[in-house]
């Protein structure tokens, strides 16, 4: 059992993998500022772990009975919000996803997405520092590797971010190798996710993005409940089998689970710098994906093709060798599984969170 923080753990990812950690026995303290997430989440999560009914200490702080997850309304980058998550309990890693993500937003606001992942980082990493812990593991991106020179992709591959939110990945990846250089005790591990997709497979928690989504997969769940009418596809000339872009996506479990699996090698093992992608290896053209949906909802699709979405690629797919050799992880989840568990969440909550 360990004391973990868990930055952004109300988000997509955040939410699935404190689920998974509550269930492998951890104690949880959560810091979100629901800037893209609802506090909902996260009571769902406790529900999941069937925590103890929860004790509400008001909207921005509140606890499962048993004190197995807290949860702090506060920002990454005001030392005043952390500083106490460190003064009041030993913290014996964190887990850091709080940060923005969305690429086109990040061309339209630099400022912001540097501020928030670059500047909220150095100032985790520096409260981290001051409070004694020294093992971190940070959501990183497959988008590093910009357009990628071979599939599949190994972690050796060169960094080469095309927009503002790559660009501010490759920065705190490169701000924890100087901090892994500075001081002998810290451990950390930089996991390069590809696609993560999907939900918990009870539909109780899921993707909610606010506003219009851009990744496709909320976007063929809602196209299958009918909220849009037609699923957009981005270019049928790629090089790719059937000219549609190729992906690899993976379930949001398998994602979770992999982060139980960093941190247990990062607190058995000597410190290090841990490198990894999360992937499947698989590879899946958008119109693969859209059959499989198809398939797990019982709901048309219907598409339509309009042209390549400026900066997209034609393949994106992980070398996961390096993961399963330093971790025993690999991804279990199907593609089937995948689509049946995203419309189960879609299903159950049209609305998201919010209804
Ligand atoms: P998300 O937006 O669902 O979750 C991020 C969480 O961080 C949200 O709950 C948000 O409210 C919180 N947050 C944002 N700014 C904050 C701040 N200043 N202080 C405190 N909390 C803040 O995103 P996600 O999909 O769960 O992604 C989690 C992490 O994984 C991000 O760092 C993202 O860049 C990275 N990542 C995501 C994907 C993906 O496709 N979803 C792919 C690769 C990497
Ligand atoms: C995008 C981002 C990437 C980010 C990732 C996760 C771009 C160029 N890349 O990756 O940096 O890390 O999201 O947030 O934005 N597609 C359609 N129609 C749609 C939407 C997508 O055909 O309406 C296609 C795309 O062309 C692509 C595939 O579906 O081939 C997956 O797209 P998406 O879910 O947006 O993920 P990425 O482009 O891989």
């Amino acid at each position: 059992m360990a004391n973990l923080l868990i930055t952004g753990g109300a988000g997509f990812i955040g939410s699935h993998t404190c689920l998974a950690l509550l269930q492998a026995g951890h104690r949880l303290v959560v810091l979100d500022n629901f800037s893209n997430s609802q506090p909902e989440a996260l009571r769902r999560v406790a529900e999941l772990a069937a925590l103890e009914p929860l004790t509400t200490r008001g909207y921005a702080c509140w606890a499962t009975a048993d004190q197995r997850l807290i949860v702090h309304q506060g920002d990454v980058r005001a030392r005043q919000d952390l500083d106490p998550l460190f003064a009041t309990a030993r913290i014996d890693g964190v887990l850091h996803f709080a940060g923005l993500k969305a690429v086109a937003d990040s061309i339209a606001q630099p400022l912001q997405y540097w501020d928030v992942n670059v500047t909220g980082s150095v100032c985790l990493l520096q409260a981290m520092a001051a409070g004694g812990c020294r093992t971190l593991v940070f959501s990183s991106s497959a988008t590093l590797y910009g357009h990628p020179e071979r599939v599949p992709i190994p972690e050796e591959a060169p960094i080469r971010p095309i927009n503002p939110y790559g660009q501010t990945k490759a920065a705190v990846e490169q701000l924890l190798v100087d901090v892994a250089a500075s001081h002998p005790d810290w451990r950390i591990a930089r996991l390069r996710y590809f696609n993560p997709v999907a939900a918990h497979p009870s539909g109780h928690i899921g993707e909610d993005p606010h506003g219009i989504p851009s990744n496709i997969f909320p976007l063929i769940s809602q196209v299958a409940m009918g909220r849009r009418p037609v699923l957009e596809v981005f270019g049928n000339d790629w090089p790719s089998a059937d000219g549609t872009g190729v992906r690899d996506y993976i379930h949001v479990m398998d994602l979770a689970e992999g982060h139980g699996a960093a941190l247990a090698l990062l607190l058995a093992e000597a410190p290090q710098l841990l490198t990894l992608n999360l992937g499947s290896g698989q590879g899946h053209s958008v119109l693969e994906l859209v059959r499989a949906f198809a398939a797990a909802s019982g709901q048309p699709i219907p598409i339509h093709f309009s042209a390549r979405r400026p900066g997209d690629s034609a393949v994106s797919i992980a070398d996961p060798g390096a993961a399963a050799r330093r971790m025993g992880w690999r991804t279990r989840r199907s593609l089937g599984q995948i689509c049946r568990d995203g419309w189960a969440w879609q299903q159950a909550n049209p609305q998201g969170y919010s209804a």
